[in-house]
This record gives C-alpha cells, sequence and structure tokens, in this order.
C-alpha cells in the first residue's frame, strides 16, 4: 500500500468503527444540538406548526469548512442532509421533511461584503432579507428580493421561502418580488455560488466552472450543494419609490371576476418595468362579495406612479380606499411592504399552521373571464364559510416590459419564467395554532380547481416552488417543467447516494 493509500484505510477504518453521528459531529468541533438537549426543541421547530420533526441533529457552522466536515460526518454515517436557510420552509422541508435528517443551520454565517467599486456584495447564506435590504441600501445599492409581507396575520420579518432560501431573497427557488419585472427574479444576479457538495468538497460554480452545478443551484438549490454564499451584482438604490394601496370592499363576485380579468388585460397591455403589483383577496363581510384589494410599487419617475395604473382604475368601480405609502425612499418602501421592523436582531421567530397552494398561469395562455368569475365565485361562497383565515395574492410576474421572461425558461434551473401571474393560496387554522383542519386542505384544492377546471385540458399552468405543497400531484412537472430531466441527470452525477434528499428533492 502507498502511503496515501493507508492513510487513506486508517481513515475510513476510523470512520466504520467511529460511534456514531453523535461522536464525528462532536469531533468537527462544530456546536450541534442532538435529541435530548435543552435547545433542541428550539432548534428543531417549525415554522409551519401543522409539521413537527425530529432531526437526528442540528448543526451550527461557522465557516465553509465546518459545513464540509459536517456534511462529511454525515456521509459517513449514512445520515441525509438538509441546509437550513431562514428555516422558512412551508412544509418544514428545512427540518428535512421527515424524521431523522442532520439539518446543517447557517444562521451562524451572516457576512455580508459589499465590493463598492464593482458593485458587487458577497453574501452568506445564514442572513435574512431584513438585514441584506439595511446593508446594501446603507451603501446605496439594492437587489431584488420577496417581499416580507404579512396578510392577515402578523408574520416575521423573514420571508417566506423554503430550505435554504439565500439570505431570505429566496434565491434558491426564484425569489420573486416588486422589483422583479425591472430587475429580474432574486437568483438572477447572482454570478457566483460558493458550496459545499454532497462529499464535502468545497466548490465556486460560476457559468464557466460547475457550470451544471451553477444551472441547477439557480432554481432547485438544496437538492444539489449546500450554498455558503452568494456573489451578486447589486443594483443602484432607485432614487424615488412610492406603495399605493387600493381596497374595494364587499365587491359582489361578477364584479370581482371582471376586475381580475381586466387586470390581467391592463398587466398583458406590458406596463412600464418599475411598477409592481399583486391582487389580495381576502373574505368578504357578506356572501357572495370578497374583499378585493391592489398592493402595488412603483419605482421610476415621481408623479408617474399613478398615471401608469390609470387605464385599469378607469375600468374599475371606485376603491372603498386608497393611499401612497411611504416618504419616496426605497428602503421605506421595503420597508412598507414589509409591515414590520427590517432589522431582524429584535423579535423571536412568529410561527403559523397553515396550509398553501400555488398557480402559474402562462402568459401566453392568458385566463378566461369565466375562469376569472369562477374562482371569485368560489371565494364568496366557499371562502366566507371558511373557517380557516385565508388570503390569496395573485403577483404579476409578466407583460412585455417584465425582465423575468427576457431569460429563456432553460437558462437556469427556475423554469417558468413565461410566467404572468403567480397565485398564492394560503389558510390558516382558525387561532394559527395546530390543529390544521381537514376541511383547510379541500377548501384549497378546490379554490386552486375553480381556476384551472375552468380552463382547456392542455393549459400549461405551473405552480411556484418556494410556495411549497406538500400535497402536490406531479409536482416535477409543475415546479419545474421542461427542466425536470436534466435536473434529474445532473443529480445522478453530484448526488449519487442521494444525501440531500427531502420530500420534494429532485429524484435519482
Ligand atoms: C417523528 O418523530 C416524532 C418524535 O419522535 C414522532 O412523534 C413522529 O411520529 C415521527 N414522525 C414520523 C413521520 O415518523
Ligand atoms: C383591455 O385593455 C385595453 C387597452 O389595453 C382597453 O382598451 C380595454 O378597455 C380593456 N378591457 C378590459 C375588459 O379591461
Ligand atoms: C424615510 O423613511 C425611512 C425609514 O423607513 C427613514 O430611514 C428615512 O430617513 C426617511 N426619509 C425621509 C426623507 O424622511
Ligand atoms: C466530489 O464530488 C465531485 C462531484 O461529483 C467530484 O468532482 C469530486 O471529484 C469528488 N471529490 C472527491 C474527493 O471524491
Amino acid at each position: 500500500m502507498a502511503f496515501f493509500d493507508i492513510l487513506i484505510f486508517i481513515a475510513l477504518s476510523v470512520l466504520s468503527v467511529s460511534a456514531d453521528l453523535n461522536g464525528d459531529l462532536t469531533g468537527t468541533g462544530v456546536r450541534s444540538v442532538f435529541p435530548g438537549d435543552k435547545n433542541y426543541a428550539s432548534a428543531s421547530k417549525a415554522f409551519n406548526l401543522r409539521f413537527t420533526f425530529s432531526p437526528a441533529a442540528v448543526a451550527f457552522p461557522k465557516t465553509p469548512n465546518e459545513v464540509s466536515a459536517v456534511v462529511k460526518a454525515a456521509h459517513a454515517n449514512n445520515y441525509q442532509v438538509i441546509p437550513r436557510g431562514g428555516g422558512h420552509s412551508y412544509v418544514a422541508n428545512s427540518l428535512g421533511g421527515k424524521n431523522g435528517s442532520l439539518v446543517v443551520d447557517m444562521s451562524s454565517m451572516k457576512a455580508i461584503t459589499i465590493k463598492s467599486s464593482a458593485n458587487t456584495a458577497v453574501i452568506e447564506t445564514g442572513n435574512r432579507l431584513g438585514d441584506v435590504a439595511l446593508a446594501l441600501n446603507a451603501a446605496g445599492r439594492a437587489l431584488p428580493h420577496v417581499m416580507l409581507e404579512s396578510a392577515g396575520i402578523q408574520v416575521d420579518l423573514f420571508a417566506f421561502c423554503d430550505l435554504n432560501d439565500w439570505t431570505n431573497l429566496c434565491s434558491a427557488f426564484g425569489g420573486y418580488g416588486f422589483t422583479s419585472r425591472q430587475w429580474g427574479l432574486a437568483l438572477d444576479p447572482i454570478f457566483a455560488i460558493n458550496a459545499v457538495l454532497a462529499n464535502g468538497t468545497i466548490v465556486r460554480a460560476t457559468k464557466d466552472s460547475h457550470s451544471d452545478l451553477f444551472w441547477s443551484l439557480k432554481g432547485a438549490a438544496p437538492s444539489f450543494a449546500i450554498t455558503t454564499s452568494i456573489e451578486v451584482n447589486t443594483f443602484a438604490a432607485p432614487s424615488y419609490a412610492i406603495v399605493m394601496e387600493y381596497t374595494w370592499e364587499n365587491m359582489d363576485y361578477k364584479t370581482a371576476g371582471k376586475a381580475m380579468y381586466s387586470f390581467q388585460n391592463f398587466s398583458l397591455s406590458g406596463p412600464a418595468a418599475p411598477f409592481a403589483g399583486e391582487l389580495v383577496l381576502g373574505r368578504g363581510s357578506r356572501q357572495g362579495s370578497v374583499t378585493f384589494g391592489f398592493t402595488a410599487a412603483w419605482y421610476g419617475k415621481k408623479g408617474s406612479a399613478i398615471p401608469t395604473i390609470q387605464p385599469w382604475l378607469d375600468v374599475m368601480p371606485t376603491p372603498s380606499s386608497s393611499k401612497l405609502v411611504g416618504n419616496g425612499s426605497y428602503i421605506d418602501s421595503v420597508s412598507q411592504l414589509s409591515e414590520s421592523p427590517l432589522d431582524t436582531s429584535s423579535g423571536p421567530d412568529a410561527t403559523d399552521t397553515f396550509y398553501a397552494k400555488s398557480i402559474m398561469t402562462p402568459e401566453g395562455d392568458p385566463m378566461t373571464l369565466e375562469a376569472c368569475t369562477s374562482f371569485m365565485q368560489y371565494l364568496s361562497t366557499k371562502g366566507f364559510s371558511s373557517n380557516t383565515n385565508w388570503f390569496v395574492e395573485v403577483e404579476l410576474y409578466g407583460g412585455p416590459n417584465s425582465k423575468i421572461r427576457e431569460i429563456a425558461n432553460d437558462a437556469t434551473a427556475f423554469s417558468r419564467r413565461d410566467t404572468l401571474f403567480t397565485f398564492q393560496l394560503y389558510a390558516s387554522s382558525s387561532n394559527y395554532k395546530p390543529p390544521y383542519p381537514k376541511e383547510g386542505f379541500s377548501f384549497l384544492d378546490g379554490m386552486a380547481d375553480s381556476v384551472t377546471s375552468k380552463m382547456h385540458s392542455g393549459w400549461n399552468y405551473g405552480a411556484y416552488a418556494n410556495y411549497i405543497d406538500n400535497r402536490l400531484q406531479n409536482w416535477q412537472s409543475l415546479y419545474f417543467s421542461d427542466n425536470y430531466p436534466r435536473l434529474k441527470s445532473i443529480k445522478d452525477q453530484l448526488d449519487p447516494h442521494n444525501v440531500f434528499m427531502f420530500p420534494t428533492s429532485i429524484e435519482e
């Protein structure tokens, strides 16, 4: 045996006889919490209390080398590994989505390095969105990212996203926010990704180096590696930004169907890229009606916000209320949309008990008036009597002038760039605490069906992996569409032992 072979042989023997995962993790020197430890319950608590999972351990690495050591220890002991970013997975995938995974909690890796000369930044994946937005803003810069909105309940400071959500920008699976029509998805400005592979190797992936990995990470990240930091091109923070809020109380469902249809019509006419908006729908105060809201933002010339939406307002009834919100600064618009402080050092994480679904509508095959009306009828009847606390958001992704759709569907793993609207359907238990009522599932299933069943049978709609749904059939195609076969073959090469496995991970 050559010298190195002997060393490897000794190392393997040591591993194979080593007590167990606990011993190996302890040996890495990385702080780890095990079942029975006093911090275990808090370290393994899900955001969505519909789920309780018992991870084998939760490790808190501080450096890429420590992440690598943890992954190697898991691999040596045949444990599956799951990265945890903000920890706000809708289905607790960031705890493994099942019992017995090793959770790599990134919350100790919070460096943000801004390179002003190059307009770039390196952001470690333990950061939260508010902290990233504040740090960049202090340098006059910004990124496209999700909103921190809390529709209906006081959620928390942090975006709803899936595991290893990359600094809560949610870039691991897309990352839509109100600046996305002008800047793209949160994953688009990323030009390099520092990550740890399933065998513990540390790599820097770019379009030229580890290019398959880079492609996969942009839209399906946690199946392939643990991202330790992202390198991004930043944007100049807009010099003017304003938020607009309109509400139509108790809109009857037929009017609401027409209103959604006319919003679609307006969206297809291609409002300027600095415009962003979403419909926010909620329970009406009488059967047959809904609360129809519109939240929008404008990041362009002062005074042009309302003229931009005027063509749609012209065909709408008079709102019950309308207001401009914010003092005109970009960071204030971020803060107004978050409805909570951006500095995440204050306050504990909130929790909720909920189920969510999504629908992504193809821009080339818009909804019919009949589908819009069917949806509103459902919300105004089943939604009126539901015992859940629910809301719906209809987010504008596309339309001419949107940057999201200027990139090809196969350019990154995120495959549904030709989306016009992404619907988020969300229903919490009546007091936001467990148990979750069975009715919540059928209520949301029926809500999604009220749109899709009115469209023709070949309607190529999708679903959004950041609003992940653990009951979704055919999720491979709904989330990843035509990119799924390539993702599977890359998964085969990079993670043959399926170390990074969770219920909706890319299959071998
Ligand atoms: C996971 O573990 C918890 C606590 O040990 C247990 O109550 C639960 O039933 C387990 N879940 C599954 C799916 O095995
Ligand atoms: C659709 O948009 C066009 C302009 O783009 C407008 O003239 C028309 O009234 C709109 N129709 C509806 C139903 O909103
Ligand atoms: C606008 O509001 C932000 C906080 O959201 C604050 O930091 C900033 O100083 C305010 N700017 C002006 C001009 O009032
Ligand atoms: C780790 O995996 C990568 C990707 O499959 C491979 O290129 C590399 O050679 C592996 N490293 C070791 C030490 O096995």
